[in-house]
């Protein structure tokens, strides 16, 4: 691929930001009740970035009621959408595998539908990123699908996408030697615009440091 998968993402969500939006029209997908069983084990003010956070609704918005909530898309419309949903919260445009936050910067890391959109030979490497900027105990809770898809841009929402994931039992794997304890991991299905796609849904707590 000549373009960086980055560029080919922001480019595909900031064309496809509403079609997205609408995938969820008539179904509750998942995160939302997820998020808030993790949130719930958080004092209040925790610090918590979402990464991949698109329009910030729904999950940006609910971390922001209780938590310090901190945003990253690399969607510029994402985020200027995000920024008018939730205008409590810090919100950037990054690539979540370009960005260098000081260790231990947060309490919990979520990333929601985001990780199927980097290469998977980096997912290694976004999860030894994600383990540096938690602090000791710090929680995380993601997603990846659970299919195996090899690189590839398809058309997606009728706009160019890069998709990318290994399958569950791999991706597992990965999270668990990235230093992380895995609380739980559990593939659930949800229908995105009438389809059926299933995520591998971990929730994880950085192992402290052995001394
Ligand atoms: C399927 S949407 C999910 C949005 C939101 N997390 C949710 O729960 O609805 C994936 C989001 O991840 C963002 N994204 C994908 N790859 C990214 C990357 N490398 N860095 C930052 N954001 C990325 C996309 O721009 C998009 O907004």
């Amino acid at each position: 691929m000549s373009e960086p998968v980055a560029d080919v993402v922001a480019r595909g969500y900031d064309r496809l930001a509403q079609a997205y939006a609408g995938l969820e029209d008539g179904v509750e997908w998942p995160r939302l009740r997820r998020l808030r069983e993790l949130l719930a084990r958080l004092p209040q003010g925790s610090r918590v970035l979402d990464l991949g956070c698109g329009n910030g609704v729904p999950a940006t918005a609910e971390i922001a009621k209780r938590h310090v909530a901190f945003g990253v898309d690399v969607s510029p419309r994402q985020i200027e959408l995000a920024r008018q949903n939730v205008p409590d919260a810090t919100l950037s445009v990054g690539d979540v595998l370009e960005l260098r936050y000081e260790p231990g910067s947060f309490d919990a890391i979520v990333a929601f539908y985001t990780f199927d959109h980097i290469p998977r030979e980096r997912l290694p490497e976004m999860l030894d990123l994600m383990r540096g900027w938690l602090a000791d105990g710090g929680w995380a809770l993601f997603t990846v699908e659970a299919e195996e898809q090899v690189d590839t841009v398809a058309k997606w929402l009728g706009e160019p996408m890069f998709f990318s994931s290994y399958d569950a039992e791999t991706s597992r794997r990965l999270v668990a030697e990235a230093g992380f304890e895995i609380v739980d991991a559990e593939v659930e299905e949800q229908l995105e615009g009438g389809h059926p796609v299933s995520y591998l849904w971990i929730t994880a707590r950085r192992r402290e440091e052995e001394r």
